[in-house]
């Protein structure tokens, strides 16, 4: 098992070249099944996701080819109507395939991807969906799914469930007639989906606010389309820098997907500067605490930047209490952060209380999932001394190239 071996004590300065979304390249490719066609995607992130999504199409009869960071998918033919246990045990976001499945085939089975450590992680909505949408399907280790024809519904989200809204939009853009979905999530990575699907020929509109609707189309043609730019990575190195006392070149960002983060690092004392695409970051003198952090569906302060922000808060000049609202077990960064001299206590799954400390020491740290693995990365890049984080392979799904990244940005870091 690798472990990144950090020297803290470096400024984190210099330009990113930011790669693809990893929550919006997934459901892309996942989209790629319905034109039956060539579909071309660039700036893609090569990510341990990635590959894994690579061999679930391969394993259902696409074919393939990534060059660098170019990726094309032939999905003309299918020969499988099966999604391996193996792939939906690596990444639950495998679940995302499901739509476009059903849309295209007739029977699909794929299993159960249960629940994940940052929480339950159910796929209630997904499944309540489709079978709205006409579905037969049979819940138990394995989920078989079989239709006749999809046809448009009204759907109303309990919860706007990022994965069930791309499921819906999947299974219903082939559809018969219109399907609206209601209280639907806001994520950028579904506004990226709608545009990857409009350009194929679908009829989507409304992505990015929580009212989708879907007019089916017959058919759907060859696509070619870039990926937006990963809001949370450009987060996460902008926090690194926010940390080490660095400026932050960022090559290419989209203003309105980046700004929930950017509010609260500007609190903090950043000062952020808009470039012609993208911005420049300097790290405050003090890092200011910023008393109460909220993550919540989008256009609020994401989830998924929450660990990495908290490191942040571990050096500020005060307390700060995190309300995490989106899931159930997302502290667990806490008590390694607290080996490295952190002062940081989880009141319930939901509320944690970060006190300021003066410094960071490193330390022996694992990994508990991608985010949190991220936020020790963070931490140890301004702890004194060493740190060795063992379990990276967390990371390794979500950041492309982490350790090379950080090390051409001035960070000691290795990996063994
Ligand atoms: C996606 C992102 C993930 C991010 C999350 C929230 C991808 C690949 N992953 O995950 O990085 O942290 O959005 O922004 O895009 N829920 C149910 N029933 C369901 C589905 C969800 O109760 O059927 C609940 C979940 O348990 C969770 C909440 O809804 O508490 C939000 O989950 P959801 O938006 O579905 O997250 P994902 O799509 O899994």
């Amino acid at each position: 098992m690798s472990k990144y071996i950090i020297a803290g004590g470096n400024k984190i300065h210099g330009t990113l070249n930011i790669k693809g979304a990893k929550n919006s390249i997934l459901p892309l490719m996942a989209a790629s099944l319905l034109n039956e066609s060539i579909n071309i995607i660039h700036n893609v992130p090569l990510i341990a996701d990635v590959y894994t999504m690579i061999d679930i199409l391969r394993s259902i009869g696409c074919k393939v080819e990534l060059d660098d960071h170019d990726l094309i998918i032939d999905s003309s033919i299918l020969t499988s109507n099966e999604i391996n246990e193996v792939y939906v045990k690596k990444m639950r976001s495998s679940i995302i395939v499901l739509g476009a499945m059903i849309s295209r085939l007739e029977h699909v089975k794929i299993y159960e991807p249960g629940g994940c450590a940052i929480g339950k992680r159910p796929i209630d909505l997904h499944l309540k969906s489709l079978r709205r949408l006409g579905v037969k399907i049979d819940e138990g280790e394995i989920i078989d799914c079989e239709r006749k024809d999809i046809i448009g519904k009204d759907i109303i989200l309990e919860t706007p469930s990022v994965g069930a809204t791309e499921n819906i939009i999947l299974a219903s853009v082939k559809a018969k007639g219109k399907t609206r979905i209601y209280n639907a999530a806001k994520e950028p990575e579904i506004e990226d989906l709608q545009n990857y699907l409009n350009k194929m020929g679908a009829r989507v509109i409304g992505a990015g606010t929580d009212f989708i609707e879907i007019e089916g189309v017959k058919k759907l043609d060859k696509v070619e389309h870039t990926v937006i730019p990963d809001r949370i990575a450009i987060g996460t190195y902008m926090v690194a820098s926010a940390l080490t006392g660095g400026t932050l070149e960022v090559d290419r960002i989209i203003r309105s997907h980046i700004d929930p983060i950017n509010n609260l690092l500007i609190k903090s004392g950043c000062d952020i500067n808009y470039t012609q695409e993208g911005l420049i970051l300097k790290a405050p003198q003090n890092i200011k605490s910023l008393n109460f952090v909220k993550t919540d569906i989008h256009p609020n302060f994401p989830t998924d930047m929450q660990a990495q922000l908290m490191s942040l808060m571990t050096l500020a000049d005060g307390e700060t209490v995190f309300y995490e609202t989106i899931f159930e077990n997302r502290f667990m960064h806490c008590s390694e952060l607290n080996k490295m001299r952190a002062k940081t206590e989880v009141i319930n799954p939901h509320v944690c209380r970060v006190e300021g400390v003066k410094k960071l020491y490193g330390s022996e740290t694992k990994c508990p999932d991608l985010r949190g693995g991220a936020a020790l990365i963070l931490a140890a890049l301004v702890g004194e001394g060493e740190s060795i984080i063992s379990d990276i392979h967390h990371v390794e799904r979500g950041y492309e190239d982490i350790e090379k990244i950080l090390k051409n940005l001035g960070a000691d870091i290795k990996k063994a």
